[in-house]
């Protein structure tokens, strides 16, 4: 089968596209014929040697796939070959095959397309978990979303709204916000200009928000910290700033606020009842139109190059994703 190989970290440049021997499944996994392949940031991330788990070289990227059960190991119980499903494999996505976990496999409902199957998982479950658990919004709370054009802040955007929260949707450039406007926060912040405390003063009467989701980090999760409520909630999603900033205790004292640390794949392992309960109702949003997963760019798999300079290059709106055969 066809597979995108990472042989040696560096730029996307440096992934290659090779012939590979179909994987096999073992006794409760199942090989999943990949239609669609979702990209996150942290993909980007993993091939450049700079995300915290490595796997051993040489390693296909892509944690997300929407696709059809080719086979099942003899012990996997649930699910069969024919079925559409949306799969997380961890990694080994960006290929015509993927080996998958019963625990990584959900069937899709028949109005969901593979693009959409691909792209859903990782970025609702994290912003719903962020929002629900971490933060325990309420309705009528003010959530700043920051990288809200993103594939987390989309979903933390169209979520907030969902929860019956006054949704901030702060972005770098106009047209990322314009982009989001789709959605329909309360208000638009653009903090191109490198300024976010005093906006998000002016838009809350000078109080700061209730919950400020950050995928972002650096100077955006400093200011963050000056501009949050009494009682506020500093959700810590990511650091696609490049850096990882330090937490200033004597503000969480002035502010009466917290910061809370956000991670998926943990809470997963921690609390799979919770996890499971969680994705049950997202889907169920889904069934019901309450939720639009936009994916606005998708590439065949030989332009994967072009795909993952979509996140290097910080142009993302909304789902990237990779088409490995139409439906
Ligand atoms: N904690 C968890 O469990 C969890 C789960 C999933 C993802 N994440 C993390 O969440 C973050 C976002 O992931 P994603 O897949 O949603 O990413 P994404 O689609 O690329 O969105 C990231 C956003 O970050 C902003 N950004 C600011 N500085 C940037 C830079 N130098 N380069 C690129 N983007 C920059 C961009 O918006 P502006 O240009 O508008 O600033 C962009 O929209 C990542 O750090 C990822 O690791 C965490």
């Amino acid at each position: 089968m066809k597979a995108i190989l990472c042989e040696s970290f560096g730029p996307p440049e440096n992934l290659v596209l090779k012939e590979i021997d179909n994987p096999v499944a073992g006794d409760d996994e199942a090989i999943v014929e990949v239609y669609a392949a979702s990209l996150n940031f942290p993909d980007g991330l993993q091939i450049q040697g700079k995300y915290q788990f490595q796997p051993p070289m040489p390693f296909t990227p892509g944690s997300e796939v929407g696709g059809i059960i080719k086979s099942v190991g003899p012990g996997l119980k649930g699910f069969e070959a024919g079925d559409r499903v949306m799969a997380i494999p961890g990694l080994g996505g960006l290929a015509e095959q993927v080996v998958v976990k019963a625990a990584g496999l959900r069937k899709i409902p028949t109005n969901m397309d593979f693009k959409t199957a691909a792209g859903f998982a990782m970025v609702y479950t994290t912003s719903y978990y962020a929002l629900k658990q971490r933060a325990r919004l309420q309705a009528g709370e003010t959530l700043l979303v920051l990288g809200a054009s993103g594939g987390v802040g989309l979903a933390a955007v169209e979520l907030g709204k969902l929860m019956g929260a006054r949704v901030i949707a702060a972005a770098s450039t106009d047209e990322k916000l314009e982009f989001v406007n789709q959605l329909q926060p309360d208000e638009l912040l653009n903090y191109g200009d490198g300024e976010l405390k005093e906006k998000v003063k002016a838009l809350t009467d000078g109080r700061g928000a209730d919950v400020i989701y950050d995928p972002v980090g650096g100077d955006l999760f400093d200011q963050s910290c000056r501009c949050i409520n009494w009682n506020g909630r500093l959700l810590v999603i990511g650091f696609t700033s490049g850096r990882i900033p330090a937490y200033k205790a004597n503000l969480a004292l002035l502010k009466g606020s917290s910061m809370v640390g956000v991670f998926l794949g943990r809470f997963r392992q921690e609390e799979p009842d919770t996890y499971e309960r969680n994705f049950t109702e997202l889907l169920k949003l889904y069934d019901e139109d309450k939720l639009r997963p936009i994916i606005t760019q998708s590439f065949p798999l030989s332009e994967y190059v072009a795909a993952f300079e979509v996140f290097t290059e910080r142009r993302v709106m909304g789902k990237v994703t990779l088409e490995i055969k139409s439906e």
